[in-house]
């Protein structure tokens, strides 16, 4: 069976893809449609063939699914937030868990660890806590899904509260502004419940990373401290890599271990030691610098936390990381992919380390992203 770009197809929609779209498949070709939910049945037109697989748009719903629900945003679909709004949440969850599943599965061809059910978010709206957002003269928006296209709204249902109240101070203060003029703004809740505001100029640089659903963090924070335990007097010190501002840094020192935390982030540094005590060291570094440097001084860690960006870890940081004689690893990760590739490097760094076990969180509902945390321990 042959297809062109034009055409349009019927589909039953079986599963949702990392990324978002709904994957239909005729005669084992795979189709991916965004904006659609497992079980509908579907027309769409084809709007990008590829070798194993094509892109098509919805054109509508013959069978709507018992999976969908009701969008409550007015711009779901033209702005780029959001993938997953008009899915159930029950049915999100269920389809990140099986992002996580297939991802080891494919991956890393590993099955032999515990897969955790995934924990929801205690909110399914209103749980970020900080956006980036985009003025053009008077108007105030996001950019639109594919094109720099500005998307205004009223409320954003992703965001908590008091940033939606933030966003209608900043209307007024832009109102009588140039129609000319774009600007992007990202702004912040603090931990105080204080709102920050990043500068045209540093596009929010001097906020550093910090996780966006503080509630699920509470969980994550939690679940680490959980992970490691009590210290004992033999065992006592955690490498906190990719630490942020001290996300867990200061949980994990709270339970009595000592921590020495590594981030390329000055901003975030600087925040960390402005809360240092004396359980508490901060390197601004390369991960991987800072690992070499650790290794050339003799320095060993029972104990790694392992939290880094979407893409993953490199492949020199892992293979070094054993020098300093881990014996557990506990690796959150915001993208199962890298995490499937990563624990297949690990285990060929080192055979004897074994996947205890995989947590999924639901850090970003309405969306494909998913987050994990996983423990990895020598046998
Ligand atoms: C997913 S965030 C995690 C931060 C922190 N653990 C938290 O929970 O807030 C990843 C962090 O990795 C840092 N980073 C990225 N590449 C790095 C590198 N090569 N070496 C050190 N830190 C890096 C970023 O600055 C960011 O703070």
């Amino acid at each position: 069976m042959s297809f062109e770009v034009g055409q349009i197809v019927e589909l039953s929609i079986d599963s949702l893809a990392h990324g978002g779209a709904g994957v239909g498949r005729l005669n084992d070709f795979v189709f991916f449609i965004p904006f659609t939910a497992p079980g509908d049945k579907v027309k769409a037109e084809i709007i990008e063939i590829k070798k194993n697989y094509a892109q098509a748009e919805l054109k509508n719903i013959l069978t709507p699914s018992s999976a969908r629900a009701e969008a409550p945003c007015n711009v779901f679909g033209k702005c780029g937030g959001c993938q997953w709004q008009h899915v159930d949440y029950k049915i999100q969850l269920e389809q990140k868990q099986k992002t996580v599943e297939h991802a080891l599965a494919r991956i890393a061809k590993e099955a032999q660890f515990e897969l955790k059910k995934i924990i929801p978010s205690p909110q399914e709206f209103n749980y970020r806590n900080r956006a980036q957002i985009r003025t053009q003269g008077p108007r105030l928006g996001f950019y639109s899904r594919n094109s720099h296209e500005l998307v205004e709204f009223k409320n954003c249902h992703l965001l908590e509260p008091a940033l939606n109240e933030e966003l209608g101070k900043i209307r007024n203060e832009i109102k009588s502004y140039p129609d000319c003029k774009t600007s992007k703004i990202e702004m912040f809740l603090t931990q105080q419940n204080q709102i920050a505001r990043s500068n045209n100029k540093s596009h929010g640089q001097e906020f550093g990373f910090s996780q966006v659903n503080t509630k699920q963090n509470e969980n994550l924070q939690n679940l680490v401290v959980e992970v490691f335990d009590t210290p004992s007097e033999q065992n006592n010190n955690i490498l906190d890599l990719f630490c942020g501002n001290g996300n867990f840094s200061f949980p994990l020192s709270k339970s009595g271990w000592d921590i020495y935390g590594v981030d390329l982030n000055k901003n975030a540094i600087t925040q960390a030691r402005s809360k240092a005590t004396e359980k508490t060291f901060f390197s601004c570094n390369d991960c991987l610098k800072e690992i070499k440097k650790l290794a050339l001084k003799g320095r060993t860690f029972k104990n790694i936390l392992l939290d880094p960006p979407r893409i993953g870890c490199q492949e020199a940081l892992l293979k070094n990381l054993m020098s300093l004689k881990p014996e557990k690893i506990v690796y959150i990760s915001c993208n199962p992919t890298t995490f499937g590739r990563d624990w297949a490097r690990i285990k060929a760094a080192n055979p004897k380390f074994k996947l205890k076990w995989v947590q999924p969180l639901d850090m970003f509902p309405q969306t494909f992203h998913v987050e994990l945390i996983a423990l990895i321990e020598l046998t």
